[in-house]
């Protein structure tokens, strides 16, 4: 009986897990994006590889630990992947190694002593393909999903450092990782920043944006890298000889060692987790590989893996610093979170100085005082996090929640439900309505180029913008005689902002209702929404049990919405909306 309710437990799991890394596969593959950093990634894999070997019925074919890499955009044309280009597994800590290792000296049959391995830095980019037929470059793609990728050719013939002939007769296919060097990316987000576009969450995510342009011109633009790996198409006997040879044919490759123990591997995993921050591109660990490429080919492919090479991963990073002072920010919902100010720390590669603290009882909770010094980790990618106190100054906080709300000293509240406190004056907070101005304007709302949020806020200072209304009501007199004159805004820049929220007044349904912020309502909901409703009239007439039909929508979400639809602010607002935009259904 016990063992049938685990059983179900573990499916409820399972099936959790399944939908979570879909849909962060699908960030990370098809949006160029992530939304938890690498080692929360990897923990859900873990575990959901933990529970398909502990109950195999679990496992379907199209679970995730089967798939590699993307769906097939129909943004380029598909290539085939002769070989197909698969995943690394990940190695935690050395027992996993020490598994490894043994698992494959039992499949060839063989003791660890016959091996000698390559090891080589995991370079943080994507993977390409390049087909060099008679020494010329004439194809490269994309991995995609390992066996079908996109046709990049033109796009990598503007990677700075790939050369587009080889003195080699062989017809040969060349792999290796795309990226974005550190100091291009930080360049990069500055300048997009100061354009009022959005930035990029890491050189991974700028390196596949940058890459896969229908204009290659904006690809030759972002300096980006190439770092070869492997080779085939001609004989050689191990893989240290791959990258002599493909230095010797001007390819650079990334940092390789080559070790005869799994010690001499362990310090030269050590060696390059100490420089790692000192490199100018992003590395997410080691790369352990059977040097011997025969022995390589007898060991073949464990579902999406093979047996011959594994990943040894850094662990997240972390760091010291002292906590300066808490902020308080007001979300667009009203929500108030507080905001870690720190004595600026580098870590994985860029400056942090801010940190998330998700609600006041985190502070009360971990006693954090200003003057502590504190633990942050940060995974690459995602917005830093503090994990603990490593000195404390004070036993007890010193954090005093908020009474009133910052900007428009609303005496806040706490919602039933909810651990947050929140601004109740929700149609009159000016951080409310500025947050919701830039969450209007954003790439999932109406997606106005050139419009972020240091953009708003000057419009906002300004007085010539409050509420998403007057963005179509702006002129160029007005921005010009406000801006340009007085805040240093080019004429040029002026002019491409009136154009892009020119062309945001044709929106798809699905980016209209998101762009009405309703609590709780996201991308998902919204699309959900979309498909289900016929119009816009006949959403903000909806009813409580015409919303319980769609499949998702808890009771709060139903709430919410129906508080939006029933309020007179609300209604008017989108009836305003309505004057200056047109709804594109089905898109
Ligand atoms: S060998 C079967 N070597 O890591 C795949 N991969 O998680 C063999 N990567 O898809 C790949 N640096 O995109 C290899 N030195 C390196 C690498 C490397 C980065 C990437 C590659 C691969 C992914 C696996």
């Amino acid at each position: 009986m016990s063992s049938k309710l685990e059983l179900l437990r573990a499916n409820a799991e399972y099936i959790k897990l399944v939908k979570l890394i879909n849909k962060y596969d699908d960030l990370y593959y098809n949006h160029d994006t992530s939304a938890i950093s690498d080692a929360e990634y990897d923990k859900l894999r873990q575990r959901l590889l933990y529970l398909e070997e502990l109950y195999p019925i679990l496992r379907t074919p199209n679970s995730p630990s089967v798939k590699v890499g993307a769906s097939i955009s129909n943004k380029f044309s598909p290539v085939e992947h002769k070989i197909p280009m698969l995943s690394l597994e990940n190695a935690f800590n050395f027992k996993d190694l020490e598994e490894f290792i043994a698992r494959a000296c039992k499949y060839a049959n063989i003791t660890t002593e016959c091996l000698d391995y390559c090891c080589e830095q995991k370079i943080d980019g994507l993977s390409v393909s390049l087909i060099y037929e008679k020494g010329s470059l004439v194809r490269a793609s994309t991995r995609g999903n390992g066996y079908i990728g996109e046709d990049v050719t033109k796009n990598v013939k503007q990677v700075i450092n790939i050369p587009h002939e080889i003195p080699i007769v062989e017809n040969v296919e060349i792999r290796g990782e795309i990226y974005m060097p550190i100091t291009a990316f930080n360049k990069l987000n500055e300048e997009r920043q100061r354009k009022g576009k959005q930035t990029f969450v890491n050189p991974r995510n700028a390196a596949a944006g940058s890459l896969r342009q229908l204009d290659e011109r904006i690809t030759a633009k972002r300096n980006l890298c190439f770092f070869a790996y492997y080779m085939l198409g001609i004989k050689l006997t191990s893989q240290i000889n791959v990258l002599e040879k493909l230095k010797e044919l001007k390819f650079s490759v990334c940092d390789f060692e080559h070790c005869n123990t799994i010690d001499e591997f362990q310090n030269y995993f050590l060696k390059i987790k100490k420089i790692r921050n000192k490199l100018d591109y992003a590395i997410d660990g080691v790369v352990l590989k059977i040097n011997n490429l025969e022995l390589q080919n007898q060991l073949g492919f464990a579902g999406r893996n093979p047996r011959h090479s594994i990943a040894y991963k850094f662990p997240a990073e972390q760091v010291e610093t002292k906590l300066l002072n808490i902020e308080v920010n007001v979300g667009r919902s009203g929500k108030i979170t507080p905001v870690a100010i720190l004595k600026p720390v580098q870590l994985c590669g860029s400056t942090v100085s801010r940190a998330t603290l998700h609600n006041f009882k985190e502070i009360k909770n971990k006693s954090i005082s200003i003057g502590d010094v504190i633990l942050v980790e940060k995974s690459g990618d995602v917005i830093p996090k503090i994990i603990g106190i490593s000195r404390k100054k004070s036993k007890q906080t010193s954090i005093i929640v908020p009474t009133n709300c910052p900007s428009c000293a609303s005496n806040l509240v706490k919602m039933d439900g909810y651990i947050d406190i929140f601004c109740p004056n929700k149609y009159g907070c000016p951080a409310q309505a500025l947050a919701y101005i830039i969450y209007f304007a954003s790439k999932q709302c109406f997606d106005i180029n050139g419009l972020g949020k240091k953009q708003v806020e000057e419009l906002y200072n300004f007085g010539l913008v409050h509420s998403p209304i007057d963005l179509f009501n702006l002129k160029k007199s007005y921005i010009d005689f406000g801006l340009e004159l007085k805040q240093g805004w080019g004429s040029l820049s002026v002019q491409n902002l009136l154009a892009s929220i020119e062309k945001s007044r044709s929106i798809s349904f699905r980016k209209f209702i998101n762009a009405l912020g309703i609590h709780e309502i996201g991308c998902n909901l919204s699309e959900k929404i979309a498909d289900d409703f016929k119009s816009i009239d006949v959403l903000m007439s909806t009813t409580e049990e015409r919303l319980q039909c769609i499949n998702g929508l808890g009771q709060s979400k139903i709430n919410n919405i129906i508080q939006f639809v029933s309020n007179k602010i609300n209604i008017d607002f989108v009836n305003k909306l309505l004057h200056h935009v047109n709804i594109i259904y089905n898109k």
